[in-house]
């Protein structure tokens, strides 16, 4: 009865538009059209009403009409798709039809034909907007010609599949539904990538290097290949193997049930691939509903992913234009900002080019008229023509003013690189350890008449002396205001990202009754792990006030933790304090007598050893993204905390991923007190030349230094993918990797390591830090973050010494 949408039934429909639309079935006739107007015309609507095709109006962007679909159930109405046209929009007056031998044809008000469906061959009878938001043009036996499921703009939505040499592009932003620059492909080898495109003209549009890649292609065994990007009904996404196994993005048991919640993945116009949830129904809390997100690709889009061709990946540009800098905001989306007496070529696209705000030194001027302003925690990673050994920031700088060419220098360790216009990929991550210095003029030289400084602007206004004139002057100016005072507290956040800057933490903690943590583990059911203080188990515990669980990591303390409460709260408040993107988030505690329980956030993805010790060899990118995620994290626990935090257990076994393979270290905080009394009194306890500094064999003093060893160990095993110790093999990790060191044979450490060997001057550098970090005498390892400035390159690594000198001393200490 469904289809019986006849021609008196149509009539009617012209009559009742009320009574229509309760009765729709989603079905479009031959020959019907819409037109774009203000008032609109009653869209296409699928029949539970959830989505329409339709005109809109588009807020922001001159008078301009966009044909597309949206969530037509949510107040904002979320566009999932439109028609691409040039300059992306289309009049008023313009009309898309219904017609037989095109399927949807959009024409201008004079008749121009604008866009149309890609039909394939046959003529379409009918079309429908179906329920999940695809529309589609079928011949009279029902066969799919075109859908826009098959044409996908930015979004993809579940029970969308796209198949192998599929294409998501962004928008140019928000209100720009012009092909952006950024594309989401899953290419014929099985990666499904990020990556951003040439941005002249898109009809010779080249694609550059990507920015987030899958690594689903297994070159070895093509069954292990990806060959599809699945979004199910449930709203789950995934990345389909020829064998059938699936890569999630997030476990998914993190899915919210879809008949209560409306999902979507876009591909923002900012290059940020992320999936969101929509409650269906008004919750009762009364709170504004709104679009939440459950994950986003890449981690880090400021960063640049570098792959083994140099060339390749040195040109284009990524989040941020030329000459600008790019911050991670909140949901990993970029921020970007131009550096100081610079300005946005475009004052509309912040996401753009910035232009310097002075005439560029040539080689014919004194160089005396030039300086050089600092920008702290920032780096240009490409564009260098230069790079000098041993200089100090000093030597550094005046070489820069001394060469008419230089742009900019970097300065970190002792390296100095020169580098040119345009600056490209700047990144401003406040953990960096590198300064950049921007060669401006001393004064006088500026174009004023273009020239904006964000700053000053903001202390006039704040001085009050925009104030008077027009209204609009005083709303900007408060818009400036609030940009400027925004601008320096996140200066401000930024600069000072410790511990005690995070104290509200603590109070968030949640005091667990030990009952509660009984149902929440369904009896302490599923276990996850042991680790060296009690087991951890696998429980859901409710958020505040919301019927959503959130999956936790529950660790049962064991008894022989004879610790007094208070000492047990206080290591509990010192782990709450922490705040690191590199350590586990603690949730809440238990502690009831003997009953005591951390409760952890979850992470899915297992240990690093489980990654490290399986085979294939995991990606060598990865690994070494890793080491230095660890690094930071350890750098933060010794140096950012009000009390530094020693781990004493630092090994894979202790470090989670996350969903996005990010490393967190566990563990830590409960650690030092414990590992004295056990290591002291019983030596055998983890007494085998693996991760485990000398110190605790010996009556020397425990202090940071143990940690430097143990990564130094762990380094190892990220570079070799072997155990510290492995007993079917006989070999100890240390003394095997120092003897291929000495005589030279690194390649033998990486086997057919084909990524690794392609980055040989990394795995040499990685292997020198580690030796210098198992010194047995812990003053010759270097702190943490020195080694974290070796790993990254920053600074030199020399030569190491052997690092056992009293090896047998050692040795027999040991045995
Ligand atoms: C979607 O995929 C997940 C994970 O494979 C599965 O648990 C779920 O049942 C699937 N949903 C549907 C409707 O097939």
């Amino acid at each position: 009865m469904a289809r019986l949408f006849q021609t008196p039934i149509l009539s009617l429909l012209v009559l009742l538009p009320l009574l229509v639309s309760s009765q729709n079935n989603g079905s479009v006739p031959l020959g019907s059209s819409l037109t774009a107007q203000e008032p609109s015309s009653t869209p296409w609507r699928s029949p539970s009403g959830d989505f329409a095709l339709g005109f809109r109006k588009i807020e922001g962007n001159s008078d301009g009409f966009v044909l597309s679909i949206w969530f037509d159930k949510i107040p904002d109405k979320t566009i999932v798709w439109y028609a691409t046209v040039d300059g992306g929009i289309v009049p008023e007056g313009s009309k898309v039809t219904l017609t037989a031998d095109r399927g949807l044809v959009l024409t201008s008000p004079q008749g121009r034909q604008l866009w149309r469906s890609q039909v394939m061959t046959g003529s379409v009878s009918h079309a429908f907007m179906e329920d999940t938001g695809n529309f589609v043009l079928q011949n009279v036996d029902s066969e799919d010609l075109w859908s826009s499921f098959s044409d996908p703009t930015d979004t993809l939505l579940p029970t969308q599949i796209m198949e192998l040499g599929g294409t998501v592009s962004s928008r140019r932003s928000e209100t720009d539904f012009t092909k952006g620059r950024f594309q989401l492909r899953l290419l014929g080898d099985g990666n499904l990538v990020l990556n951003t495109i040439s941005a002249d003209t898109l009809a010779n549009a080249d694609t550059y290097a990507a920015y987030y890649i899958s690594n689903t292609f297994d070159p070895q065994n093509s069954t292990n290949s990806g060959f599809r990007l699945m979004f199910n009904e449930s709203g789950y996404m995934y990345i389909l193997r020829r064998n059938n196994s699936t890569l999630g993005f997030i476990p998914v048991e993190n899915l919210l049930p879809s008949k209560d919640y409306y999902y979507r993945a876009v591909l923002h116009f900012d290059g940020v691939f992320a999936q969101y949830y929509y409650p269906r129904q008004q919750t009762n809390d009364g709170n504004a509903r709104s679009w939440s997100m459950l994950w986003s690709k890449p981690d880090n889009i400021c960063a640049k992913l570098f792959g083994s061709d140099f060339a390749e990946n040195e040109i284009g540009r990524q989040a941020c234009g030329y000459n600008n800098v790019c911050t991670l905001g909140k949901e990993r989306r970029p921020i970007c900002k131009c550096p100081e007496k610079f300005s946005l070529v475009d004052p509309q696209d912040e996401y753009g080019d910035c232009k310097p705000d002075f005439d560029v030194q040539t080689c014919n001027g004194s160089e005396d008229e030039y300086e050089l302003v600092s920008l702290q925690g920032t780096n240009f990673p490409t564009g260098d023509y230069e790079r000098y050994r041993n200089y100090d920031e000093e030597s550094c700088k005046s070489s820069c003013l001394k060469d008419c060419f230089c742009a900019a220098v970097i300065h970190g360790g002792n390296l100095c690189w020169k580098k040119k216009f345009p600056l490209s990929y700047g990144i401003h991550d406040p953990s960096g350890s590198g300064s950049a210095f921007i060669k401006v003029p001393i004064r006088g030289n500026f174009r004023r008449d273009e020239y904006v400084n964000f700053e000053a602007e903001g202390k006039k206004n704040r001085d009050g002396l925009i104030i008077g004139g027009s209204v609009l002057i005083g709303a900007l100016a408060f818009v400036n205001f609030v940009l400027v005072y925004l601008y320096n507290k996140k200066k401000n956040d930024l600069r000072n990202p410790r511990c005690d800057a995070h104290a509200e933490v603590e109070s968030n903690l949640r005091v667990f009754t030990y009952k509660e943590l009984k149902e929440a583990t369904r009896e302490f059911k599923e276990e996850l792990g042991r680790g060296a203080f009690g087991i951890v188990y696998k429980g859901a515990v409710k958020t505040a006030g919301v019927a959503i669980s959130i999956v936790v990591a529950v660790k049962k303390l064991d008894r022989v933790v004879q610790e007094s409460d208070k000492e047990f709260k206080n290591e509990v408040k010192v782990i709450a304090k922490t705040h690191h993107k590199n350590l586990v988030k603690l949730v809440g505690f238990c502690n009831e007598g003997q009953n005591r329980l951390i409760v952890y956030e979850f992470l899915p993805y297992g240990t690093l050893a489980s990654f490290l010790f399986s085979r294939p060899r995991p990606n060598w990118r990865e690994r070494r993204r890793m080491a230095m995620e660890i690094a930071r994290g350890i750098v933060y626990l010794h140096e950012e905390c009000n009390e530094q935090i020693v781990h004493c257990d630092i090994k894979p076994q202790n470090i989670l991923l996350d969903e996005y393979y990010g490393a967190k270290i566990s563990d830590f905080g409960l650690a030092k007190t414990l590992m004295m009394n056990q290591t002291h009194t019983q030596t055998n306890i983890r007494g085998t030349k693996g991760y485990v500094a000398p110190e605790w064999f010996r009556n020397s003093p425990i202090t940071a230094k143990v940690d430097v060893y143990s990564f130094g160990v762990m380094i190892l095993e990220i570079v070799c993918c072997k155990k510290a110790v492995d007993l079917e093999d006989n070999v100890i990790l240390t003394d095997w990797v120092y003897d291929c060191f000495r005589e030279d044979k690194l390649i033998d450490l990486i086997e057919e390591d084909v990524e690794a060997i392609q980055d040989m001057e990394t795995v040499a550098r990685y292997v020198r830090t580690s030796i210098w970090c198992i010194q047995e005498e812990s003053g010759m390892r270097p702190n943490m973050r020195q080694v974290a400035h070796m790993l990254e390159g920053v600074s030199e690594v020399p030569v190491p010494p052997n690092p056992s000198p009293y090896y047998s001393a050692f040795h027999s200490i040991k045995e």
